[in-house]
Protein backbone atom coordinates (compact mmCIF):
# COMPACT_ATOMS: atom_id res chain seq x y z
CA UNK A 1 0.00 0.00 0.00
CA UNK A 2 1.23 3.55 -0.50
CA UNK A 3 2.39 5.58 1.96
CA UNK A 4 0.63 9.26 2.08
CA UNK A 5 2.39 12.42 3.93
CA UNK A 6 1.02 15.89 4.39
CA UNK A 7 0.61 18.21 7.10
CA UNK A 8 -0.70 21.67 7.79
CA UNK A 9 1.60 24.78 9.54
CA UNK A 10 -0.21 25.26 12.94
CA UNK A 11 -0.19 28.89 12.61
CA UNK A 12 -3.65 29.95 12.80
CA UNK A 13 -7.26 28.47 12.53
CA UNK A 14 -7.74 26.45 8.79
CA UNK A 15 -9.35 28.23 5.92
CA UNK A 16 -11.26 26.94 2.40
CA UNK A 17 -7.78 26.82 1.19
CA UNK A 18 -6.68 24.66 3.42
CA UNK A 19 -9.28 22.48 3.04
CA UNK A 20 -10.26 21.99 -0.88
CA UNK A 21 -5.80 22.66 -1.19
CA UNK A 22 -5.96 19.93 1.29
CA UNK A 23 -7.50 18.55 4.68
CA UNK A 24 -10.63 17.29 1.89
CA UNK A 25 -7.71 15.21 0.36
CA UNK A 26 -6.28 13.83 3.31
CA UNK A 27 -9.75 12.88 4.72
CA UNK A 28 -10.38 11.08 1.38
CA UNK A 29 -6.91 9.26 1.47
CA UNK A 30 -7.02 7.46 4.64
CA UNK A 31 -9.81 5.55 3.85
CA UNK A 32 -7.09 3.54 0.44
CA UNK A 33 -3.92 4.47 1.43
CA UNK A 34 -0.98 4.01 4.32
CA UNK A 35 -1.69 7.68 5.67
CA UNK A 36 0.27 10.10 8.32
CA UNK A 37 -1.15 13.62 8.81
CA UNK A 38 0.97 15.86 11.08
CA UNK A 39 0.59 19.54 12.44
CA UNK A 40 3.63 21.23 11.12
CA UNK A 41 4.31 22.73 14.63
CA UNK A 42 8.50 23.36 13.68
CA UNK A 43 7.98 24.81 10.88
CA UNK A 44 5.54 27.48 12.23
CA UNK A 45 8.72 28.38 14.42
CA UNK A 46 9.93 30.38 11.63
CA UNK A 47 7.89 33.48 12.54
CA UNK A 48 8.21 32.90 16.06
CA UNK A 49 4.94 32.08 18.08
CA UNK A 50 4.73 32.54 21.81
CA UNK A 51 4.52 29.53 24.03
CA UNK A 52 0.90 30.26 24.41
CA UNK A 53 0.16 31.06 21.04
CA UNK A 54 1.76 27.94 19.56
CA UNK A 55 -0.03 25.31 21.99
CA UNK A 56 -3.36 27.21 21.27
CA UNK A 57 -2.69 27.01 17.63
CA UNK A 58 -0.94 23.41 17.76
CA UNK A 59 -4.44 22.04 19.45
CA UNK A 60 -6.67 24.18 17.28
CA UNK A 61 -4.86 22.35 13.75
CA UNK A 62 -5.95 19.11 15.86
CA UNK A 63 -9.37 20.30 16.26
CA UNK A 64 -9.89 21.17 12.89
CA UNK A 65 -8.55 17.93 11.51
CA UNK A 66 -10.63 15.50 13.44
CA UNK A 67 -13.73 17.87 12.44
CA UNK A 68 -12.80 17.79 9.12
CA UNK A 69 -12.67 13.89 9.25
CA UNK A 70 -9.77 13.07 9.94
CA UNK A 71 -9.72 9.73 11.92
CA UNK A 72 -7.05 8.15 14.69
CA UNK A 73 -8.04 4.78 13.26
CA UNK A 74 -7.80 5.05 10.00
CA UNK A 75 -4.62 8.14 9.80
CA UNK A 76 -1.36 8.32 11.73
CA UNK A 77 -1.75 12.01 13.12
CA UNK A 78 0.96 13.25 15.26
CA UNK A 79 2.39 16.64 16.09
CA UNK A 80 5.65 17.34 14.54
CA UNK A 81 7.88 17.78 17.09
CA UNK A 82 6.80 14.85 19.09
CA UNK A 83 8.70 13.07 16.50
CA UNK A 84 12.91 13.69 17.38
CA UNK A 85 13.70 11.94 15.04
CA UNK A 86 12.44 14.52 11.92
CA UNK A 87 14.39 17.08 13.71
CA UNK A 88 17.82 14.02 13.37
CA UNK A 89 16.99 13.60 9.71
CA UNK A 90 16.58 17.37 9.50
CA UNK A 91 20.50 17.75 10.67
CA UNK A 92 21.53 14.88 8.10
CA UNK A 93 19.79 16.23 5.03
CA UNK A 94 21.06 20.12 5.57
CA UNK A 95 24.06 18.81 4.35
CA UNK A 96 23.42 17.96 1.35
CA UNK A 97 21.06 21.21 0.54
CA UNK A 98 22.64 24.04 -0.96
CA UNK A 99 22.76 27.73 -0.52
CA UNK A 100 21.60 28.51 -4.09
CA UNK A 101 18.80 26.20 -4.42
CA UNK A 102 17.15 26.78 -1.10
CA UNK A 103 17.33 30.66 -2.43
CA UNK A 104 15.77 30.10 -5.02
CA UNK A 105 12.63 28.77 -3.69
CA UNK A 106 9.80 30.83 -4.57
CA UNK A 107 8.07 30.21 -1.16
CA UNK A 108 11.85 31.82 0.43
CA UNK A 109 11.57 34.49 -1.71
CA UNK A 110 8.21 35.18 -0.85
CA UNK A 111 8.47 35.64 2.89
CA UNK A 112 12.37 37.76 2.17
CA UNK A 113 10.27 40.29 0.69
CA UNK A 114 7.11 40.10 2.91
CA UNK A 115 9.78 39.90 6.31
CA UNK A 116 12.77 41.10 5.19
CA UNK A 117 13.62 41.63 9.13
CA UNK A 118 13.11 37.91 9.68
CA UNK A 119 15.07 35.89 7.26
CA UNK A 120 16.39 33.53 9.35
CA UNK A 121 17.96 30.29 8.85
CA UNK A 122 15.04 28.27 9.79
CA UNK A 123 13.18 29.94 6.63
CA UNK A 124 15.97 28.93 4.20
CA UNK A 125 15.82 25.58 5.04
CA UNK A 126 11.84 24.76 5.48
CA UNK A 127 12.34 22.70 2.32
CA UNK A 128 14.71 20.45 3.46
CA UNK A 129 12.48 19.73 7.09
CA UNK A 130 9.36 19.53 4.98
CA UNK A 131 11.45 17.14 3.10
CA UNK A 132 12.24 14.85 6.21
CA UNK A 133 8.56 14.89 7.15
CA UNK A 134 8.17 13.34 4.01
CA UNK A 135 11.29 11.06 3.20
CA UNK A 136 10.92 9.51 7.01
CA UNK A 137 7.82 7.43 6.05
CA UNK A 138 8.32 7.15 2.78
CA UNK A 139 5.74 8.69 1.36
CA UNK A 140 5.16 8.74 -2.48
CA UNK A 141 1.68 10.66 -2.47
CA UNK A 142 1.69 13.93 -0.79
CA UNK A 143 -1.86 16.06 -0.44
CA UNK A 144 -0.73 19.45 -1.24
CA UNK A 145 -2.35 22.77 -2.98
CA UNK A 146 -0.37 24.72 -5.71
CA UNK A 147 1.80 26.73 -3.66
CA UNK A 148 3.90 23.38 -2.33
CA UNK A 149 4.24 21.63 -5.71
CA UNK A 150 8.06 23.48 -5.73
CA UNK A 151 8.93 21.72 -1.98
CA UNK A 152 7.94 18.44 -4.00
CA UNK A 153 10.68 18.68 -6.80
CA UNK A 154 13.11 20.19 -3.98
CA UNK A 155 11.97 16.90 -1.70
CA UNK A 156 13.10 14.48 -4.96
CA UNK A 157 16.30 16.41 -5.08
CA UNK A 158 17.53 15.95 -1.61
CA UNK A 159 16.06 12.15 -1.76
CA UNK A 160 17.90 11.53 -5.08
CA UNK A 161 21.04 13.18 -4.06
CA UNK A 162 21.20 11.37 -0.72
CA UNK A 163 20.53 8.27 -2.64
CA UNK A 164 23.62 9.10 -5.19
CA UNK A 165 25.82 10.38 -2.56
CA UNK A 166 25.94 6.83 -0.57
CA UNK A 167 25.45 4.76 -3.41
CA UNK A 168 22.05 3.30 -2.52
CA UNK A 169 18.54 3.45 -3.80
CA UNK A 170 17.10 4.07 -0.37
CA UNK A 171 14.65 7.17 -0.60
CA UNK A 172 11.50 6.87 -2.84
CA UNK A 173 10.18 9.90 -4.97
CA UNK A 174 7.07 11.46 -3.90
CA UNK A 175 4.80 13.68 -6.52
CA UNK A 176 1.94 16.13 -5.25
CA UNK A 177 -1.55 14.76 -5.19
CA UNK A 178 -5.19 15.76 -5.49
CA UNK A 179 -7.94 13.66 -6.58
CA UNK A 180 -9.29 16.16 -9.24
CA UNK A 181 -5.18 15.02 -11.24
CA UNK A 182 -4.67 18.95 -11.01
CA UNK A 183 -3.47 21.12 -8.04
CA UNK A 184 -5.48 23.88 -6.84
CA UNK A 185 -4.93 27.28 -5.81
CA UNK A 186 -8.07 28.57 -4.21
CA UNK A 187 -8.88 31.94 -4.50
CA UNK A 188 -9.76 34.36 -1.80
CA UNK A 189 -12.43 37.23 -1.54
CA UNK A 190 -10.01 40.35 -2.47
CA UNK A 191 -10.12 39.71 -6.51
CA UNK A 192 -6.45 38.89 -6.17
CA UNK A 193 -4.07 36.40 -5.65
CA UNK A 194 -5.10 32.77 -3.46
CA UNK A 195 -6.76 32.68 0.05
CA UNK A 196 -4.60 32.91 2.62
CA UNK A 197 -3.81 33.64 6.37
CA UNK A 198 -1.58 36.52 6.01
CA UNK A 199 -3.99 37.70 3.46
CA UNK A 200 -6.18 39.25 5.36
CA UNK A 201 -9.19 38.48 7.84
CA UNK A 202 -11.32 39.48 5.45
CA UNK A 203 -9.90 37.72 2.45
CA UNK A 204 -10.34 33.99 3.59
CA UNK A 205 -13.30 31.90 4.86
CA UNK A 206 -12.22 29.92 8.08
CA UNK A 207 -13.66 26.49 8.95
CA UNK A 208 -14.54 28.11 12.28
CA UNK A 209 -16.29 31.19 10.69
CA UNK A 210 -20.20 31.37 11.89
CA UNK A 211 -22.70 31.67 9.27
CA UNK A 212 -23.06 35.89 9.95
CA UNK A 213 -19.32 35.79 9.23
CA UNK A 214 -19.45 33.94 6.08
CA UNK A 215 -22.32 36.00 4.60
CA UNK A 216 -20.44 39.69 5.88
CA UNK A 217 -17.00 38.21 4.33
CA UNK A 218 -18.82 37.36 0.58
CA UNK A 219 -21.25 40.39 0.63
CA UNK A 220 -17.88 42.14 0.74
CA UNK A 221 -15.68 40.27 -1.51
CA UNK A 222 -14.30 42.66 -4.72
CA UNK A 223 -16.83 42.71 -7.77
CA UNK A 224 -16.66 44.66 -10.85
CA UNK A 225 -19.63 46.58 -12.41
CA UNK A 226 -20.93 43.29 -14.04
CA UNK A 227 -20.68 41.71 -17.98
CA UNK A 228 -21.64 44.42 -20.88
CA UNK A 229 -21.34 41.69 -23.56
CA UNK A 230 -22.50 38.35 -23.63
CA UNK A 231 -20.16 35.22 -23.34
CA UNK A 232 -17.75 37.99 -22.24
CA UNK A 233 -14.45 36.48 -20.55
CA UNK A 234 -14.56 36.97 -16.76
CA UNK A 235 -12.15 39.36 -14.42
CA UNK A 236 -10.61 38.18 -12.38
CA UNK A 237 -12.26 38.82 -9.13
CA UNK A 238 -15.10 37.45 -10.73
CA UNK A 239 -13.55 34.23 -11.87
CA UNK A 240 -12.29 33.95 -8.43
CA UNK A 241 -16.26 33.98 -6.71
CA UNK A 242 -17.07 31.12 -9.89
CA UNK A 243 -14.28 28.94 -9.04
CA UNK A 244 -15.09 28.99 -5.06
CA UNK A 245 -19.17 28.24 -5.87
CA UNK A 246 -17.49 25.26 -7.54
CA UNK A 247 -16.33 23.59 -4.63
CA UNK A 248 -19.04 24.59 -2.33
CA UNK A 249 -22.46 24.69 -4.77
CA UNK A 250 -23.89 22.14 -6.90
CA UNK A 251 -23.66 21.89 -10.85
CA UNK A 252 -27.03 23.30 -11.30
CA UNK A 253 -26.59 26.33 -9.06
CA UNK A 254 -23.00 26.83 -10.52
CA UNK A 255 -24.81 26.54 -14.17
CA UNK A 256 -27.65 28.50 -13.45
CA UNK A 257 -25.12 31.56 -12.45
CA UNK A 258 -22.83 31.38 -15.09
CA UNK A 259 -26.28 31.27 -17.90
CA UNK A 260 -26.72 34.69 -16.43
CA UNK A 261 -23.39 35.92 -16.62
CA UNK A 262 -23.12 34.69 -19.86
CA UNK A 263 -26.38 36.80 -20.79
CA UNK A 264 -25.87 39.54 -18.79
CA UNK A 265 -28.63 39.15 -16.41
CA UNK A 266 -26.46 38.19 -13.24
CA UNK A 267 -27.23 40.48 -10.50
CA UNK A 268 -24.11 40.10 -7.94
CA UNK A 269 -25.77 40.61 -4.81
CA UNK A 270 -28.20 37.43 -5.66
CA UNK A 271 -24.83 35.37 -6.72
CA UNK A 272 -22.89 36.28 -3.31
CA UNK A 273 -25.90 35.40 -1.27
CA UNK A 274 -26.22 31.98 -2.83
CA UNK A 275 -22.41 31.65 -2.56
CA UNK A 276 -22.44 32.58 0.59
CA UNK A 277 -25.50 30.35 1.45
CA UNK A 278 -23.10 27.48 -0.06
CA UNK A 279 -20.28 28.33 1.94
CA UNK A 280 -22.28 27.90 5.38
CA UNK A 281 -24.03 24.67 4.45
CA UNK A 282 -20.72 23.01 3.66
CA UNK A 283 -18.85 24.36 6.66
CA UNK A 284 -21.58 23.99 9.23
CA UNK A 285 -21.12 20.31 10.21
CA UNK A 286 -17.74 21.09 10.54
CA UNK A 287 -17.65 23.86 12.65
CA UNK A 288 -20.26 21.84 14.67
CA UNK A 289 -17.46 19.13 15.43
CA UNK A 290 -15.12 21.68 15.89
CA UNK A 291 -16.97 23.29 19.01
CA UNK A 292 -17.84 19.67 20.57
CA UNK A 293 -13.96 18.33 19.79
CA UNK A 294 -12.17 21.34 21.41
CA UNK A 295 -14.42 20.32 24.22
CA UNK A 296 -12.75 16.90 24.73
CA UNK A 297 -8.90 17.73 25.82
CA UNK A 298 -8.81 14.09 26.88
CA UNK A 299 -9.62 12.87 23.65
CA UNK A 300 -7.31 15.09 22.09
CA UNK A 301 -4.35 13.73 24.25
CA UNK A 302 -5.54 10.04 23.48
CA UNK A 303 -5.32 10.86 19.64
CA UNK A 304 -2.21 12.98 19.95
CA UNK A 305 -0.08 10.06 22.23
CA UNK A 306 -1.68 7.25 19.76
CA UNK A 307 -0.47 9.07 16.27
CA UNK A 308 2.90 9.83 18.25
CA UNK A 309 3.51 6.49 18.95
CA UNK A 310 2.75 4.88 15.45
CA UNK A 311 4.79 7.85 13.90
CA UNK A 312 7.93 7.02 16.32
CA UNK A 313 7.38 3.66 15.19
CA UNK A 314 7.91 4.34 11.18
CA UNK A 315 10.17 7.07 12.08
CA UNK A 316 12.81 4.94 13.71
CA UNK A 317 13.31 2.30 11.57
CA UNK A 318 14.13 5.13 8.96
CA UNK A 319 16.49 6.82 11.23
CA UNK A 320 18.14 3.64 12.19
CA UNK A 321 19.11 2.72 8.42
CA UNK A 322 20.64 6.39 7.97
CA UNK A 323 22.69 6.68 10.24
CA UNK A 324 24.01 2.90 9.05
CA UNK A 325 24.18 4.36 5.30
CA UNK A 326 25.79 7.35 6.55
CA UNK A 327 28.38 5.58 8.69
CA UNK A 328 27.61 5.96 12.41
CA UNK A 329 28.30 2.48 13.43
CA UNK A 330 28.81 1.41 16.91
CA UNK A 331 31.93 -0.36 18.09
P1 LIG B 1 0.49 25.54 4.93
O1 LIG B 1 0.26 25.45 6.39
O2 LIG B 1 0.89 26.84 4.35
O3 LIG B 1 -0.77 25.07 4.13
C1 LIG B 1 -1.32 23.80 4.39
C2 LIG B 1 -1.90 23.20 3.12
O4 LIG B 1 -2.94 24.02 2.61
C3 LIG B 1 -2.69 24.30 1.25
N1 LIG B 1 -3.22 25.64 0.92
C4 LIG B 1 -3.91 25.91 -0.19
N2 LIG B 1 -4.26 25.11 -1.21
C5 LIG B 1 -4.96 25.69 -2.19
N3 LIG B 1 -5.34 27.00 -2.19
C6 LIG B 1 -5.00 27.81 -1.18
N4 LIG B 1 -5.39 29.08 -1.19
C7 LIG B 1 -4.23 27.28 -0.12
N5 LIG B 1 -3.73 27.79 1.03
C8 LIG B 1 -3.11 26.77 1.65
C9 LIG B 1 -1.18 24.24 1.09
O5 LIG B 1 -0.82 24.01 -0.25
C10 LIG B 1 -0.85 23.08 2.00
O6 LIG B 1 -1.04 21.85 1.35
N6 LIG B 1 4.86 23.51 3.86
C11 LIG B 1 3.50 23.16 4.19
C12 LIG B 1 3.38 22.34 5.47
C13 LIG B 1 4.22 21.13 5.47
C14 LIG B 1 4.04 19.96 4.65
C15 LIG B 1 5.09 19.10 5.01
C16 LIG B 1 3.09 19.61 3.69
C17 LIG B 1 5.31 20.92 6.23
N7 LIG B 1 5.84 19.70 5.97
C18 LIG B 1 5.22 17.83 4.42
C19 LIG B 1 3.25 18.34 3.09
C20 LIG B 1 4.28 17.48 3.46
C21 LIG B 1 2.76 24.47 4.36
O7 LIG B 1 3.32 25.51 4.44
O8 LIG B 1 1.50 24.38 4.51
Amino acid sequence: METVVSGIRSTGKLHLGNYYGALNNFVKMQEQYNCFFFIADLHSLTTHPTPNNLQETVRNVLVEYLAAGLDPEKSTIYVQSDLPEVAELYLYMNMNAYLGELERATSFKDKVRANPDNVNAGLLTYPVLMACDILIHHATKVPVGKDQEQHLEMTRTFGNRFNRMYNVDYFKESFAFNFSNELVKIPGLDGKGKMGKSEGEMNAVYLSDSPETIRKKVMKAVTDGGPTEENQQKPQEIQNLFDLMKLVSTADTLAHFENLYNTCAIRYGDFKKQLAEDMVISTTPIREKITAISADNDYLRKVAKLGADKAHESASKTLKDVREIIGFKSF
